[in-house]
C-alpha cells in the first residue's frame, strides 16, 4: 500500500474490508483511483448512481440549488421538497412523502408508522412479518427486521416484534399472522440475498392476506425503486397496491436521500413522532428531482428494459460457456450464479483487471450498473469476465 494511504486509512473505522485503493474521480460508467487506473463500474455505489458517476444534470442541480438555499430546516417547506413529493405521488399510488437520508432511516420510519397505525386503528397490534434473507438496513430496528442469519446474534437484545418467515412461502406467511400482527414488510427482489425475485402468486397472496386480516403492506423499494427493475417502482410489476413504500439508493443518484411514501388513509404520525435535522433538505431534494426528471423522460425506462435483455442474454451465454449457474434478476438488478467458482475471488480478480463487481453471496455475482449503461460497456465487462473464467479453468487444469 502506498505510504500516504497507509498513514490515513488508520483513522478510518474498519467496518468493512477495503482494498488498498482510493477513488479520486468518477465519470459515467468509470471510476479512477489514485494512480489514474480506470475501473468499469458495474456496482455504482451499490445501485445508487442511477445516472452513473457525476452526471452533468446532478452537477448542475447541486450548483444551482447550492447558490439558492442549502437548508432552511426541516420545520419549513422548501420548493425542491414540495416538487419531489408531488412527482413521487403523481407517479405512484401514494399520497404523501416523508424524506430521510438513508434506506434504513426510511424503513425505520415505515416500522414506526405501522406501529402507530396499529395503536390507533388495530387495538395496539405491533408485530411485523418479514422474510428470511431479507435486508432492511443497519439501524437497530431495521437489523431486527432483517432476515440475514449473520445478524441474528448481533446487538442483543434486538427490537422485538418481528416474525421472520421463508421468502416466497405463502402458507408460512399465513400461519405467522396473529392478532398482534400489524404489517407484512418485504422486498420484491431480495437484493442483498443475491437477487431473488418474489413470485407473483406469493406477492398477490400476501396482498390478499393483508386485506383479509387488515394488515399494512410495506414494500421496501430501497434497492428496487427508481427504475432499477425496469419499471419506475417494482410493485408496478405485481397486481398489488401497497400501503407504504420506502425508497433510497437510486433516488439521489449518488447523494443521500430516501423517502417513506404512504397512502392518505395510513398516514397517522402525530407532530413530533417523526423528523430529523436534514430531512427534506432542498439540496438533496433538488438532486432527486433532477434524477427523476431524467428517469421519467420518454426513452429512459424502455432503454432499461431493452438493455436488461441484452445483459441477461450475455450472462446466460457466459453461464453456458463456463458451465455456471442461473442468470436471474429484473431490469438492471441482475445476478449470475458463479457455480463452482468463488464469487469473492472473481470480484478480486475483476478489480485487478479494472472491473468492479459485487458478490453478495459466496456463489453469486451481482450487477447493478448505472441505468444508462449501453451495449459497449456490457460487452467490455462480459469480455473481462470471460477472461477471468478462462484463467480460473486453466488454473484448475494445472492442479
Ligand atoms: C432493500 C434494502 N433496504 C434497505 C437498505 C438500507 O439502505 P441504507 O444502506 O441506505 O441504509 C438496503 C441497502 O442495501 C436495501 O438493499
Amino acid at each position: 500500500m502506498e505510504t500516504y494511504l497507509q498513514e490515513k486509512t488508520q483513522h478510518i473505522m474498519p467496518i468493512t474490508p477495503r482494498p488498498d485503493i482510493c477513488f479520486i474521480k468518477g465519470d459515467g460508467h468509470y471510476l479512477f483511483d489514485q494512480t489514474g487506473k480506470a475501473y468499469l463500474d458495474l456496482v455504482q455505489g451499490w445501485a445508487v448512481n442511477t445516472l452513473g458517476h457525476s452526471p452533468t444534470v446532478i452537477q448542475q442541480a447541486l450548483q444551482i440549488q447550492s447558490q439558492k438555499l442549502l437548508n432552511p430546516g426541516p420545520a419549513f417547506y422548501n420548493q425542491p421538497m414540495l416538487d419531489l413529493a408531488q412527482t413521487l405521488c403523481q407517479h405512484s399510488v401514494f399520497d404523501q412523502a416523508f424524506f430521510a437520508n438513508s434506506g434504513a432511516e426510511a424503513n425505520e420510519g415505515a416500522i414506526k408508522l405501522a406501529r402507530k397505525w396499529g395503536q390507533k386503528h388495530k387495538q395496539g397490534a405491533f408485530k411485523i412479518i418479514t422474510f428470511d434473507n431479507g435486508f432492511h438496513g443497519r439501524t437497530l430496528a431495521t437489523m431486527s427486521a432483517t432476515g440475514k442469519a449473520e445478524f441474528a446474534p448481533l446487538f442483543e437484545p434486538k427490537v422485538s416484534g418481528f416474525k421472520k418467515v421463508p421468502f416466497n412461502n405463502l402458507s408460512a406467511t399465513e400461519q405467522a399472522v396473529d392478532n398482534h400482527t400489524v404489517a407484512i414488510m418485504l422486498e420484491l427482489v431480495q437484493g442483498e440475498a443475491g437477487v431473488v425475485p418474489a413470485n407473483t402468486d406469493f406477492v398477490e397472496g400476501i396482498a390478499q392476506l393483508c386485506k383479509q386480516h387488515n394488515l399494512l403492506l410495506i414494500i421496501d423499494e430501497v434497492q428496487t425503486g427508481v427504475a432499477r427493475t425496469g419499471s419506475l417502482f417494482a410493485y408496478q410489476q405485481y397486481p398489488i397496491t401497497p400501503d407504504i413504500m420506502t425508497l433510497g439508493k437510486g433516488l439521489g443518484g449518488g447523494v443521500p436521500i430516501s423517502a417513506l411514501l404512504v397512502s392518505q388513509t395510513v398516514s397517522c404520525f402525530d407532530y413530533g413522532d417523526q423528523g430529523g435535522t436534514f430531512n427534506g433538505n432542498p439540496l438533496m431534494c433538488a438532486v432527486a428531482n433532477a434524477v427523476l426528471s431524467e428517469v421519467l423522460s420518454p426513452n429512459f425506462i424502455p432503454h432499461i428494459q431493452e438493455i436488461s435483455l441484452y445483459f441477461q442474454q450475455a450472462l446466460i451465454n457466459l453461464s453456458e460457456t463456463f458451465d455456471l449457474g442461473e442468470a436471474r434478476g429484473k431490469g438492471l438488478l441482475l445476478a449470475l450464479d458463479s457455480g463452482r467458482y468463488s464469487a469473492p475471488e472473481i470480484v478480486h480478480q475483476a478489480r485487478a483487471l479494472g472491473l468492479l463487481l459485487n458478490a453478495p453471496r459466496e456463489n453469486t455475482l451481482r450487477f447493478m450498473p448505472a441505468l444508462t449503461i449501453d451495449k459497449t460497456e456490457i460487452d467490455k465487462g462480459v469480455a473481462m469476465l470471460h477472461s477471468i473464467f478462462s484463467s480460473l479453468i486453466a488454473r484448475a487444469a494445472r492442479r
